[in-house]
């Protein structure tokens, strides 16, 4: 059966967009029911209004304290009934509340090879350190910082000459790869949890 899968994404939305295109092209056997947005001005919305996704703006800045926030996140997640969340650059660490009402249902695309560089600036991280090779990582979340377990990873060199900039740029390319193949295979039902491991049948 189709499964129904909501994107979380705080900016531009290329991932996203990525995900709409692979699901548009009949490459998932599922439906994007919503886009969820904490920033008013993402130009992911423009990408949902076009692709004609419905939007939920929870914007941070106009809740009282994070536990209000985090209470209408949850309550529009919850809403869209979606069988995956995918955090395609959403920028705000998701609380336990949230986490744990979704568990093995929840993905998150990531610019470095985890478990190295966790956190913001993965690309800046890895240029810094003088990594040879970096890349992306699609994984399931959980209440660790990018620690859930590995999905699919896909490795990209690392130049003497790139900046934080370029080493994203050429990154990027694969993660609009693998967040769709990560997807594809979660509504597929070919992922199977076991301990830290995923097993892809
Ligand atoms: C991507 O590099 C993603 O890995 C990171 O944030 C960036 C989002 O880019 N978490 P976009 O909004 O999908 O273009």
């Amino acid at each position: 059966m189709k499964k129904k899968i909501a994107v979380l994404a705080s900016g531009r939305g290329s991932n996203f967009k990525a995900v709409i295109d692979a699901l548009q092209a009949g490459k998932i056997p599922a439906s994007c029911v919503a886009l969820i947005t904490d920033n008013p001005r993402a130009y992911a919305i423009e990408r949902a209004r076009d692709a004609k996704i419905p939007v939920k703006i929870i914007d941070y800045a106009s809740f009282p304290s994070r536990d209000t926030y985090e209470r209408a996140l949850l309550f529009a997640m919850q809403q869209t009934e979606a069988d995956l969340f995918v955090l395609a650059g959403y920028m705000r660490i998701l609380g336990t509340i949230i986490v744990r009402a979704f568990p093995g249902r929840m993905v998150n695309i990531h610019p470095a090879l985890l478990p190295s560089f966790t956190g913001l600036h993965a690309q800046r991280q890895a240029v810094n350190y003088g990594v040879k090779v970096s890349g992306c990582t699609v994984h399931f979340v959980d209440e660790s910082l990018d620690g859930g377990p590995i999905i699919l990873q896909h490795c990209v060199s690392v130049k003497e000459t790139d900046d934080e900039d370029s080493l994203a740029e050429r990154i990027l390319k694969y993660e609009h790869e693998c967040l769709p193949e990560a997807i594809r295979l979660f509504c597929e039902e070919r992922l199977e949890i076991v301990g830290r491991h995923v097993r892809i049948r």
